[in-house]
């Protein structure tokens, strides 16, 4: 009886842990501590942006046309002039060199599922594919 306890218990564990380090929709856990830690202090708790400063994440026609190039900006950082739902911002953000490519795909697929609905997931292939695409960037910091 208890060992077969102990059996489902550590079934439960690998199953976590697969959930946990796969790419997925299901674990939003990581992505919401992430953005907490590495996002929220300029782009708001609720993805809302700064004044003229920093850009909204929530609802952004940005981020909803160039999803994947969330990585590169995330992983090089960006500074150029940019339109995010017709109003243009101009300051640099640094990259954030922290995340590896699998926090970057969690945190992009947070803000996908959190704040843009009915957008597709990306998978860690894409991702890793997206970086090998910018690998010539500039990288800010
Ligand atoms: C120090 C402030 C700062 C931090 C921290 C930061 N950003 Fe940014 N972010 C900016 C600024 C400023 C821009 C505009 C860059 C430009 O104009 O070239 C930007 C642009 C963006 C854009 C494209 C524009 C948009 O609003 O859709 C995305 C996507 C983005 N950031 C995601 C993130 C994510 C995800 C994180 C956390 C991993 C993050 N940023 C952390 C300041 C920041």
């Amino acid at each position: 009886m208890s060992n077969r306890r102990w059996g489902w218990g550590l079934l439960g564990m690998v199953a976590l842990g697969v959930l946990w380090s796969a790419c997925s929709y299901q674990p939003f856990r990581q992505g919401e501590i992430l953005y907490a830690n590495f996002c929220a202090t300029c782009h708001g708790e609720n993805g809302e942006g700064f004044r003229d400063l920093y850009p909204p994440l929530a609802n952004s026609d940005y981020f909803r046309e160039n999803q994947l190039e969330t990585a590169c900006i995330i992983h090089y950082g960006m500074d150029k002039e940019l339109v995010v739902n017709g109003k243009t911002y101009q300051q640099a953000m640094l990259a954030v060199t922290q995340l590896n490519d699998v926090e970057i795909c969690n945190v992009i697929n947070l803000l996908s599922y959190s704040w843009h609905s009915g957008m597709k997931t990306v998978t860690i292939d894409e991702v890793r594919a997206q970086l090998e695409s910018c690998s010539d960037w500039e990288l800010l910091d």
